[in-house]
């Protein structure tokens, strides 16, 4: 019976293990770096990980060595032999894992200054972590914007870059919505919460603390899209606070910031041309306005995703990267009810009619 627990318990153990290897279509796998940075760290990682293995196999292979060794048998109750200090032992077991740990250390220090570094002729990004999603924005001066006050290229929830181009990221923790915009119009900083960039086989996690900048700089070997995760506990939606980098050909990257620079289409069919009004003017009990930008009109609030070229194809999602842009009927789902779709988004339900949702639909999806 016992034994039957046992093989139960080893097979089940066994079982977890392997599924661990399932699959070879795995978006976020750290084993299969596609920019220097995530190569670097995985060539710090692999060592480590033997090096630990080994610390693991002594140490536990010691610990069930002893204690079969000494275990307790039916008419062996003598005592085993009590040692009381061994100097050799004790300035073995002490100088052994600091030699060890000097192993681990002197590669992954140098790792850390080497990534730390900023290099010169890098494309700036600055990634912005709000509640709950990603802000993306352009800000060297070619990547400006042709309206308004020509500030940078704004996307939420995808980053498009050149391949083979040096992405140098500013990781900031923005805002909170809790009590309205800060004084500056941008999300309250007094509401920010701790985010951590993360996107696997592209860089390993830089974390986001309010009023803290960091930096994280890679540069991509693949083009593709590679999926990026919130790494760090912020709340509620926490878990679908995901990201894609897009990474493109120069020439695709340059038609890409070519279309992001100009203002959004103006509509031309009359159901989202109404859109438009209703976005600008109100809808339901609320206002679009409040807190979506859309390049080129009057509506240019910071708080919450840039909308300008909503359905441009390379944005691919929305909602916490939860449905494709084309997804309309997830849209329409949305406009109705966001929390429904996503609890606990910031983003509110304004009753709207079903008149409403059909034009801001058809307006949100001429935005490409
Ligand atoms: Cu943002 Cu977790």
């Amino acid at each position: 019976m016992r034994r039957r627990v046992l093989w139960t318990i080893a097979l089940a153990a066994l079982t977890l293990g392997l599924a661990a290897c399932s699959g070879s279509d795995l978006p976020q796998d750290t084993f299969d770096p596609a920019a220097d940075t995530a190569q670097k760290q995985k060539d710090i990682l692999i060592p480590v990980l033997w090096v630990a293995a080994a610390v693991f196999i002594v140490v536990e292979g010691g610990i069930v060595l002893i204690a079969i060794k000494y275990r307790h048998r039916r008419g062996h109750d003598r005592i085993p032999a009590q040692i009381h200090g061994n100097t050799r032992l004790e300035i073995g077991w002490t100088i052994a894992p600091a030699v060890v740990l000097a192993f681990v250390m002197v590669p992954t220090i140098s790792l850390i200054w080497e990534l730390a570094e900023r290099p010169p002729d890098a494309m700036h990004v600055s990634a912005k972590g709000y509640q709950w999603w990603w802000g993306f924005e352009y800000t060297d001066p070619e990547m400006a914007v042709t309206y308004g006050s020509n500030g940078p290229i704004v996307t939420a929830n995808v980053m498009v870059v050149p391949l083979g181009r040096t992405v140098d990221i500013s990781v900031e923790a923005a805002g909170g919505l809790i009590s309205g915009l800060g004084p500056d119009g941008e999300p309250n900083p007094d509401f920010a919460v701790i985010h951590s960039l993360w996107a696997p086989r592209l860089f390993g996690k830089q974390d986001a603390v309010p009023g803290k900048p960091a930096h994280i700089v890679f540069t991509p070997n693949e083009t593709g899209t590679f999926w990026g995760q919130c790494a760090e506990f912020c709340g509620l939606q926490h878990g679908i606070m995901k990201f894609r980098i897009v990474v493109m050909e120069p020439a695709a990257f340059e038609a890409w910031a070519e279309n992001q620079r100009q203002p959004a289409v103006a509509p031309t069919d009359p159901l989202a041309k109404t859109g438009l009004d209703l976005f600008l003017n109100g809808a339901g009990n609320g206002s679009c306005v409040a807190c979506h930008a859309v390049g080129g009109t009057d509506a240019t609030s910071p708080a919450g995703p840039d909308l300008t070229h909503f359905a441009d194809p390379s944005r691919e999602c929305f909602a916490g990267c939860n449905f494709a842009n084309t997804d309309v009927e997830a849209l329409k789902a949305w406009l109705r009810d966001p929390n429904a779709v996503k609890l606990g988004a910031k983003m509110p339900n304004y009753q709207l009619s079903e008149e409403e949702v059909e034009a801001l639909t058809a307006y949100l999806m001429s935005l490409t």
